[in-house]
């Protein structure tokens, strides 16, 4: 399948896990992919189809200045952005009850998660607003639609990127730009094993994490990134503002 020949598609956090399968999928299904991760992007390269047709960007999404730099290569290298894919995320360092939740810590969550998710949005939906048309899908969390204990700036950075993606769907739902949300429960990625519950050191909790969905498995990076390449082609079209579990039937 070659949905997206010559289309336009910014996937942040591309370095790794969930964007990086999203960016390798997009650049096989024939897109212009524009690359961005604050980390180095070497080690995608390598695995990306065509890898000197599309972008390799640094960009901390928490910075205004990076994600407007982004959009501004972008459109100077393209002349427009189809779809946008914001998978660029990040989880807390411990996991505490509220009263004791380091404050550091549950302020960069929603610096990154939540501003640098809205910066990216703002930006993407300004270019798309002055070419007609757009498709925008945010990486956020099962935790952003139901509570998480112990997880508190986690869980309220993607309740509030599933606020902004529902928002702005009624916004510009006749504007041509759909946007969406996907909320997956455990995926098999680098901030799951390597992150906050450590699952690659801790049998115990990597089992509970297992359980947890009624597949009793995780979920592949490449099983989200489908779902993106979906929201963002033509044959999710009647479809906006919605944050969609990816879950393998935990919420059922
Ligand atoms: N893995 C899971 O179980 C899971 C579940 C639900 C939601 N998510 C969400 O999916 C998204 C991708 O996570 P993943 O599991 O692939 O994690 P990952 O750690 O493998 O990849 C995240 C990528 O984002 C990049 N990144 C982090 N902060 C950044 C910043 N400020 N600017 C630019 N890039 C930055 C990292 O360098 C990394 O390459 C995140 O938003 C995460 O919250 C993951």
């Amino acid at each position: 399948m070659k949905r997206f020949i010559d289309k336009v598609v910014i996937v942040t956090g591309a370095a790794s896990g969930i964007g990086r399968a999203t960016a390798i999928k997009f650049a096989q299904e024939g897109a212009k992919v524009v690359l961005a991760d604050l980390s180095n992007l070497d080690s995608v390269k390598s695995e990306i189809p065509n890898p000197n047709s599309h972008i390799y960007i640094k960009c901390n999404i928490g910075e205004r200045a990076d994600v407007v730099n982004l959009i501004e290569i972008t459109v100077k290298t393209y002349g427009r952005i189809d779809c946008a894919v914001n998978c660029a995320g990040i989880a807390g360092k411990v996991s505490k009850p509220v009263h004791e939740y380091p404050e550091e810590d549950w302020l960069n969550q929603i610096q990154i998660n939540l501003i640098g998710t809205w910066y990216c949005v703002k930006f993407q939906l300004e270019q798309m607003m002055k070419q007609g048309g757009g498709n925008i899908v945010c990486v956020s969390s099962a935790a952003g639609l139901v509570g998480q204990p112990e997880n508190s700036p986690y869980a309220a950075s993607k309740h509030g990127v599933n606020g902004l993606v529902k928002s702005a769907a009624i916004e510009y739902a006749t504007k041509n730009i759909r946007v969406n949300a996907i909320c997956p429960t455990a995926v098999e990625t680098p901030m799951i094993m390597h992150g906050r519950r450590k699952l690659a050191e801790n049998p115990e909790a990597l089992q509970q994490a297992i359980n947890f969905q009624r597949m009793k498995r995780m979920g592949q990076p490449e099983e989200v990134a489908d779902v993106a390449l979906w929201l963002c082609s033509e044959q999710s079209s009647f479809i906006t503002g919605h944050c969609m579990a990816v879950d393998g039937g935990a919420f059922a």
